[in-house]
């Protein structure tokens, strides 16, 4: 991995400005962070993301869109791009059932646009970044990987099933390299603002009223930030990975209103619930079942989701 370069899309994110500062920590170089820096949220928060390592000589910053295929092929041949990380996409549930094409132009189609450059640059690895969202309403909880997925609930996990598939396609007619990963409601500082646990900690600490859909007896799989990098490292570096779909969780679904719960005593504040309407689209559980991420990758989540929501909102204050 000396030479050539490690792809990053949606570098400038959430997962993945995280994921390229574990990188520089593990000592790689030559990596480039793909981010077309749109405004599903504010592009200033991404600015703000990348910037600990925006001027780092290891780092390339391309602002450009993976959709655009011939674009992408020639990033793949100009940095002699050999890994690849494919977290950039159009994330959400909600907003995917107003707004369908956006999810399948971006999280189909440039994903497609990748696995194109990728087989034409014969890269050595591929990690597709699904999401829980795939499992559907009849998948038994906790969700094996390989057992039937049922269909999912929206457009989101949609179109993220449809980024697997073509994977797979890839992968049995090019020999792409690919691992497949299912991260399950990761959180930590840099949270994507137009989460729940952001948008509720906000509240809480600006006394507004929180609003909760349904009565908050809906169960998350709560996986810290940290403990999500930790196992992405191994899927993009173990050699037994290539080829299989591998869930990211915690193992431990928390209902929502514990999660209020757990918010309140960090915040050391009460919250005003402001109840509403069960939303379409949402899972009444995600659950991961981890024993192919402990056998293929020993993985295995460290940080509570007590310990993980504190870390979460000291950063929270800290930037306000
Ligand atoms: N955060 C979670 O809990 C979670 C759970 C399941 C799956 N995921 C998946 O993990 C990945 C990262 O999620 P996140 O929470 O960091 O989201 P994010 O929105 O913070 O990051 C995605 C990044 O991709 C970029 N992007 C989108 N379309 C692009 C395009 N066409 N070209 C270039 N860049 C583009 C965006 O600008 C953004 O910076 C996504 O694929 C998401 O679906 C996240």
């Amino acid at each position: 991995m000396n030479s050539t370069s490690i792809l990053i899309t949606g570098g400038a994110g959430f997962i993945g400005s995280h994921f390229i500062e574990r990188l520089l920590a593990e000592g790689r170089e030559k990596i480039v962070c793909l981010d077309n820096f749109n405004r599903f949220y504010d592009p200033a928060v991404k600015r703000a993301n990348i910037a600990s390592f925006a001027r780092d000589p290891r780092i390339t910053l391309v602002e450009a869109d993976f959709c655009e295929a011939a674009a992408t092929r020639q990033l793949f041949d100009d940095y002699d791009v050999s890994h690849v990380v494919h977290l950039g996409a159009y994330a959400g549930v909600r907003p995917s059932v107003a707004e369908p094409l956006v999810y399948q132009q971006t999280n189909v189609g440039g994903t497609l646009a990748l696995l194109e450059a990728a087989r034409q640059h014969a890269v050595e690895r591929f990690v597709l970044i699904s999401s829980s969202t795939v499992y559907g309403q009849s998948a038994a909880a906790p969700f094996v990987e390989d057992a039937p997925l049922g269909v999912p609930l929206s457009p989101y996990g949609a179109s993220k099933r449809a980024a697997e598939v073509f994977g797979w396609t890839y992968h049995g007619l090019h020999g792409v390299p690919v691992v497949c990963v299912r991260p399950f409601s990761v959180y930590g500082p840099r949270l994507r603002p137009d989460l729940a646990l952001s948008i509720w900690t906000d509240a809480i600490e600006s006394g507004r009223k929180l609003p909760l859909f349904g009565d908050g007896t809906v169960r998350r799989d709560f996986t810290y930030i940290s403990d999500f990098c930790t196992g992405l490292l191994a899927a993009l570096e173990r050699p037994a990975a290539i080829g299989q779909t591998i869930n990211l969780g915690h193992a431990e679904p928390i209902e929502l209103r514990q999660v209020i719960a757990t918010l309140e005593t960090a915040l050391g504040k009460k919250a005003e619930i402001d109840r509403q309407p069960e939303k379409p689209g949402e899972m009444p559980i995600t659950y991961a079942d981890l024993t192919k991420a402990r056998r293929l990758l020993d993985y295995q989540p460290q940080v509570s989701f007590e310990e993980g929501v504190r870390e979460f909102v000291a950063w929270f204050r800290g930037r306000r």
